[in-house]
C-alpha cells in the first residue's frame, strides 16, 4: 500500500497533468504556497462554487447571496480584532534558521500519537476479526487510552497557555516533549513570539496622503457591514442569514501541503442571524446541515468528523470542525462558529452607527447573534480531488488511473468520439457535441485508439464517454460508457440528454440532503 507521503505526491501531479493546477508563475519558479486554477481546475472549482451556493442560497428562503469588495475601510479590522489577535505563535530554530508555528509543532506531535493509535487499532480489527468493537477498544485497552490521554493532556495544556498568552510556557512543552526541527533534528529553539497574518498595502498615490489598506483575511466582515443594509432591502425577519464566496488573503508562515494552506484562497462563508440565547439549537441545527452537504457529495461518511476547539477563537462562544480525511490525515475542512454578538457589536462601537434589529413580533431592538459556517474552497477542491483520484486494479497485471469526481463538480461531463476520423463519423460526433454543449460542458476528441482516449477521460474525471461507429450510420445509436463502472451500453442519441441529466444534475444530488 503507498504511504500519506506518496499518495500525496501522487495527486499534486496529477493535477497538474491534467490541467487541474498549477503552481503560481512557474516559469519564475513559483510563488511559495500561492496557485493557479487551470483549464479542468477553474470548472471544478466553479462547480463546487456552484454547488454550495445552490444548497446554501437558493435552496434556503431566508438566505441571500452577497459579493462585498476585497478592499474594506481599515477601522474594520480593528473592530473585528483581527488588528490585535489575528496573530500565529511562531518559533525558530537557531540552527537551521527555519520558522515554524509552534502550535502546529505540538499538534504534529499529537497526530504521531494519534497514528500510534490507528495502528493499534488496525491490529486488533485483524485480531477479532468481526467480534471487534472499535469504541470499545479505544475506551478500554490500555495503551490506546494512554495515548488519547496523553494528547488531551498536551493539547489542553497548549490551548490554555495561548489562551493565556503564555508563549513561555508554549516554547517550555516544545522542550519538554523533545520536539525537533521536522527539517534537521536540531532542538535550538528561539522564544515564541506572536506574528500578524494579516497583508499590509496602501490606497492613495502619494506616500504622505496613502491609507493603510488591509486585503481581507476572511470574508465574514463584508457580511457584518452590510447586515442592515441588507435586512433593510430584502425585508427579511430574523432568523436569516447572508452568504458570500470570495478571495481571502493571510501571510501563512507553514505554507506547505500543497492548496491546503494557502496565501491566497477562497471562502464559501455564510452568517446567519439570529435571537440572543438562540444560539445554541443554531449551532447544532448548522453543524447537522453542514455535514448534510458534505454527505451528499458521497465522498465516505468515515472520511468525516467533528473536531470541537479547545481554544477557541476571540469571537466565538462554542466552535467545531468539519474535519476531513485528506491524503496526510484528518485536517479541518469547515469550521461552524456560534460568534455571538461580538462582531456587530465591535462594528458599532467603532463605527458610531446601530447595527441593531427591530423584532415586530417581540416588539424590541437588539444586536442579534450570528452562526457561522465557513468553508475554503481550495480545501474543498482538494478533499473532493484527492478522494477521487485512483489506481484502480483491472485484474491480470493491468491498471487505470481514474478520477472519480462526484458527475455533478466534474469539469466535462461527456466526451464525444468518432471511432475513426473517418466515413463521415466525425461529422456525427461534432454534431452531438453542438446538440449537448447546450446545456452541458462537453468535449470531441478523436486523437488515439478509443481506448486511449477512454484512459484519458477516466483520468480527467469525465463520467461519461459516447462513440460514435458505423453502425451509428444506420440507426443513430452511438456507445456510452461509464467512467466508474466502464459498462457500456448502446443507446439512441436522441437519450444522451436524458441520459447524462439524470446522472449530473445539481437537484438530483442536492435531493440527498432531505
Ligand atoms: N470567518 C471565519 C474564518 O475565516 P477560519 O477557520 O480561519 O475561519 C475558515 O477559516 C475556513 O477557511 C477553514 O476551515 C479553511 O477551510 C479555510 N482556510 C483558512 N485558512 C486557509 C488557508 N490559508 N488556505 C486555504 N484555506 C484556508
Amino acid at each position: 500500500m503507498a504511504n500519506q507521503d506518496d499518495t500525496f505526491k501522487k495527486v499534486i501531479s496529477h493535477a497538474k497533468e491534467y490541467g487541474y493546477v498549477f503552481q503560481s508563475s512557474e516559469i519564475y519558479d513559483g510563488l511559495s504556497a500561492v496557485y493557479d486554477y487551470a483549464q479542468n481546475g477553474a470548472e471544478l472549482k466553479k462547480n463546487i462554487r456552484d454547488y454550495w451556493w445552490r444548497a446554501m442560497v437558493q435552496m434556503n428562503e431566508n438566505i441571500v447571496g452577497i459579493d462585498a469588495a476585497i478592499f474594506m475601510h481599515p477601522t474594520t479590522w480593528k473592530a473585528s480584532g483581527h488588528v490585535d489577535a489575528f496573530n500565529d505563535p511562531l518559533i525558530d530554530n537557531k540552527d537551521s534558521k527555519k520558522r515554524y508555528r509552534a502550535d502546529v509543532l505540538i499538534e504534529d506531535y499529537c497526530a504521531k500519537i494519534e497514528a500510534k493509535i490507528d495502528k493499534e487499532v488496525k491490529k486488533a480489527a485483524k485480531r477479532f476479526g468481526a467480534a471487534f468493537n472499535k469504541e470499545e477498544f479505544l475506551s478500554t485497552n490500555a495503551r490506546v487510552v494512554g495515548y488519547q490521554e496523553k494528547i488531551n493532556t498536551i493539547l489542553s495544556r497548549m490551548a490554555k497557555s495561548l489562551e493565556n498568552e503564555d508563549l513561555a510556557d508554549v516554547k517550555a512543552l516544545i522542550e519538554e516533549l523533545a520536539i525537533a526541527d521536522p527539517m534537521t533534528g536540531s532542538k535550538n529553539w528561539t522564544d515564541v513570539k506572536q506574528f500578524n497574518l494579516m497583508f499590509g498595502t496602501k490606497l492613495g498615490a502619494s506616500a504622505e496622503t496613502a491609507m493603510d489598506l488591509y486585503l481581507r483575511p476572511e470574508t465574514a466582515q463584508g457580511i457584518f457591514v452590510n447586515f442592515l443594509n441588507v435586512q433593510k432591502t430584502s425585508r427579511l425577519k430574523i432568523p436569516f442569514g447572508i452568504a458570500q464566496t470570495g478571495k481571502a488573503f493571510r501571510n501563512e508562515i507553514v505554507a506547505r501541503q500543497f492548496i491546503f494552506r494557502m496565501r491566497e484562497f477562497e471562502q464559501m462563508e455564510m452568517q446567519f442571524f439570529i435571537k440572543p440565547g438562540t444560539q445554541g439549537k443554531w449551532y447544532e441545527h448548522w453543524k447537522a446541515h453542514r455535514m448534510k452537504w458534505h454527505l451528499s457529495l458521497g465522498l465516505g461518511e468515515e472520511n468525516y468528523r467533528f473536531h470541537d476547539h479547545e481554544k477557541l477563537a476571540h469571537y466565538a462562544d462554542a466552535a467545531a470542525d468539519i474535519e476531513f480525511k485528506f491524503p496526510f490525515g484528518f485536517k479541518e475542512l469547515e469550521g461552524i462558529h456560534s460568534r455571538t454578538d461580538f462582531d456587530l457589536k465591535a462594528h458599532e462601537e467603532h463605527s458610531g452607527k446601530k447595527l441593531q434589529y427591530y423584532d415586530n413580533e417581540d416588539k424590541e431592538s437588539y444586536t442579534p447573534y450570528v452562526l457561522e459556517t465557513s468553508i475554503g474552497l481550495d480545501r474543498m477542491f482538494l478533499a473532493v480531488f484527492s478522494n477521487a483520484l485512483e489506481e484502480e486494479d483491472l485484474g491480470d497485471g493491468k491498471t487505470r488511473t481514474v478520477l472519480k469526481l462526484p458527475s455533478v463538480l466534474a469539469p466535462t461531463k461527456a466526451a464525444i468520439f468518432p471511432l475513426l476520423a473517418k466515413d463521415g463519423l466525425p461529422e456525427v460526433a461534432k454534431q452531438i457535441v453542438e446538440d449537448l454543449k447546450w446545456d452541458f460542458n462537453v468535449i470531441y476528441e478523436e486523437k488515439d485508439t478509443v481506448g486511449k482516449r477512454y484512459r484519458r477521460q477516466d483520468a480527467n474525471g469525465t463520467p461519461f464517454c459516447i462513440t460514435v461507429d458505423h453502425d451509428t450510420l444506420q440507426d443513430n445509436t452511438v456507445t456510452i460508457r461509464h467512467r466508474d463502472t466502464m459498462a457500456q451500453e448502446r443507446v439512441k442519441i436522441d437519450d444522451l440528454r436524458a441520459i447524462i441529466k439524470k446522472e449530473v444534475d445539481v437537484r438530483h444530488w442536492l435531493m440527498k440532503m432531505k
